[in-house]
């Protein structure tokens, strides 16, 4: 199945097309799928409920797609090549034959422990091989899975498992990053002690660490899938079914669930693939994204398999045991696409070009970036260094919402700008809108960064909370789904994203509310409020900044309170989203009315001292004369 357009021309017809007749383009690229029934609708959408439909009435069952429509001709190619985090540890490989294999077991069992269509499984796994079983055997048997980044304390992993009322926890003993080793299963086994929906806990042996053994309820993977056969029948889902939740975080509230669907997204995810990254047959992938978040989600286990692609999948991190471990993994598997984070090519710019220059990276063909804007210094770093200025770099934007690549260059077709993600794929339909929520039509310009079409893998819902999806997505402007990002449009048309308009943080990629941050911190009990905004960060793109105040500051020195606080936010969030400056203040700036005017916080936190604009709002101006002259 080659889904590729192949010359820039060929691109801007294929757009014109979709643009104008979308159900005619994208019949045309789903009838290259197995479908155990064709569509009778291609589309049915409206905006306003929301409710997107995409070939209606057409099943499958998207495993299917991935391991046994390839086994006819590619049963022995490898579907991924599995780089532990330790060099010296052996690496593994695994078969399309063998990937189906081990899915169908593990199905199996699934279905003997009692696993229906439907319900829901939480998989909290490292980067393993049987995490990616793990992920096609619930898509196998229509269990929905909802992934839960392995770095997640064990109070957010129990808040997700009880919103999605998960039945099963898939996890290991622990997990190997860097030097380190975290215990997985403890932290399931903390979390499930408020988790009354789930029966049972399937335990992989990764680290080889004594767990705690809870008889009526943990599960051995090894030993539950030993004696299990090796083909189990897909089970046969509809199209809009849903195919996984995946949490993310948003301006308001406890991050909530963003469902995808079956078909819809099988669609988007492998044509996306194929298109940004142009890959060929023998091409050997490599996204360093972690299966937990979506980019890992599309671009390592769907549009790769999809594609009958072979990947990388790698355990370990950027820095371990130095700094050339990416290029010294680039060499040995010749990787040709390579798509990471900015903020890893951020912190790897500053140990040096010896630890890139040791390694030969004459096989990459495409280098990617996702999940935050890229500054020039580390395009320029990137495209040179890594690219040796040959390769094209594809910035890719999108979100956990909208399923795959929105906006990027395709390999080497597209006309390419530093820091710009390009053009819309097609099907894509962007428009900017001004603050009135009126259509910017020229061009050299900025607005809000609204769709105005639906596209196969675009949200479907907030889990358990349709109106929460409406409100968040579909309220702003109406009649768009609207990205809570800003964006530039350039002369030619290519779109620069600026970041987010809402109060969401970007930390080295990882999207977190601030709201979300702030309720965290209020935990401790010594804090009386808060509030967080982002700053400028050399490597992270944006850090965290916490202004605190708290109960009778007295009794505790400030570096003990900040030790509390971030304390409390480990816990209740994760390590990943600790601040990096806490601020113990007396008061926070307020309008009359009772709101943080957060807007003079981001100026303090970006360096200004003076210079907030329109203050005259403010209950008591003092406050931020204090603040200013305490400020980090
Ligand atoms: C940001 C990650 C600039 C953006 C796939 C978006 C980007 C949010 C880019 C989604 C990019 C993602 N350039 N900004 N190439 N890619 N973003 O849901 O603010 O984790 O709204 O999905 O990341 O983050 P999410």
């Amino acid at each position: 199945m080659d889904l590729r357009i192949k010359t820039f021309e060929e691109y801007q017809e294929q757009y014109k097309k979709s643009a104008e007749q979308p159900e005619v383009f994208w019949s045309e690229i789903a009838s290259q799928f197995s479908w155990k029934k064709n569509w009778d609708i291609t589309l049915e959408w409206n905006f306003n409920e929301p409710k997107i439909e995409w070939f209606k009435g057409g099943k499958l069952n998207i495993t299917e797609n991935i391991l046994d429509r390839h086994l006819a001709g590619n049963a022995n190619k490898t579907a991924f090549h599995w780089e532990p985090n330790d060099p010296f540890e052996t690496s593994k490989s695994i078969t399309y034959q063998a990937l189906h294999d081990e899915v169908c077991q593990l199905s199996n069992a699934l279905r003997k422990i009692g696993i229906q269509k439907g319900d829901r499984i939480c998989i909290y796994m490292p980067m393993v091989i049987e995490s990616i079983v793990a992920i096609l055997a619930c898509a196998r048997i229509g269990a929905v899975h909802s992934i839960i980044f392995a770095g997640f304390s064990s109070q957010a992993l129990a808040d997700r498992i009880n919103d999605a009322q998960a039945k099963v926890v898939i996890t290991s003993d622990g997990l190997n990053r860097g030097n380190k080793q975290v215990e997985l299963k403890s932290m399931v086994d903390a979390a499930l002690k408020n988790c009354s929906s789930v029966n049972h806990c399937i335990v992989l042996n990764v680290t080889n660490t004594k767990v705690n053994w809870e008889s009526n309820r943990d599960l051995n993977y090894h030993s539950l899938i030993e004696n299990e056969e090796k083909n189990c029948s897909a089970e046969v889902m509809d199209a809009e079914d849903p195919l996984f939740i995946l949490y993310t975080s948003g301006s308001t509230g406890k991050p909530k669930g963003v469902v995808h669907s079956c078909a819809g997204y099988m669609i988007y995810s492998a044509y996306s693939f194929q298109n940004v990254f142009q890959s060929d047959k023998n091409d050997v992938f490599w996204c360093t994204a972690d299966i937990g978040w979506i980019t890992g989600h599309s671009y390592i286990v769907y549009g790769p398999l999809l594609s009958g692609a072979t990947s990388v999948l790698f355990e370990g991190i950027p820095t371990y045991p130095d700094a050339g471990r990416f290029w010294e993994v680039c060499e040995k598997y010749k990787v040709n696409q390579f798509y990471t984070a900015p903020t890893a090519i951020r912190s790897l710019m500053g140990f040096g070009l010896d630890f890139v220059n040791k390694y030969n990276l004459s096989s990459l063909k495409v280098i990617g970036s996702v999940g935050e804007p890229i500054n020039e210094e580390a395009w320029d770093w990137y495209h040179t260094n890594i690219g040796k200025k040959n390769c094209p770099v594809v910035d890719t934007w999108w979100q956990t919402e909208t399923g795959g690549i929105m906006l990027s260059g395709l390999g080497n077709l597209s006309p390419m700008k530093a820091m710009h993600a390009g053009f819309p794929l097609p099907g894509i339909q962007p428009v900017l809108l001004d603050a009135e929520g009126n259509v910017i039509h020229e061009n050299e310009v900025e607005g809000y960064l609204c769709i105005g079409f639906p596209w196969p893998s675009i949200i479907r819902t907030t889990y358990g909370d349709h109106e929460r999806c409406k409100n968040t997505y579909f309220s702003n402007y109406n009649g768009y789904y609207f990205t809570g990002d800003g964006a530039k449009r350039d002369k030619q048309g290519m779109y620069r994203i600026i970041g987010r308009v809402d109060d969401v943080i970007n930390v080295s990629g990882h999207r977190f509310g601030t709201a979300e941050i702030e309720d965290a911190i209020n935990m401790d009990l010594s804090v009386i409020e808060s509030a967080v905004v982002a700053f400028p960060h050399d490597i992270k793109g944006q850090g965290i900044y916490a202004f605190v105040v708290v109960e009778n500051s007295d009794v505790k020195t400030d570096v003990e309170l900040t030790n509390s606080i971030i304390d409390c936010v480990s816990e209740r969030i994760g390590k990943i989203a600790k601040p990096d400056k806490i601020q113990i203040v007396n008061g926070l700036p307020k309008t009359r009315s009772g709101k943080i005017m957060r807007r003079i916080l981001r100026k303090i936190a970006e360096g200004e001292r003076s210079n907030f604009g329109d203050t005259s709002t403010l209950l008591d101006p003092e406050v931020v004369e204090q603040i200013v002259d305490k400020a980090l």
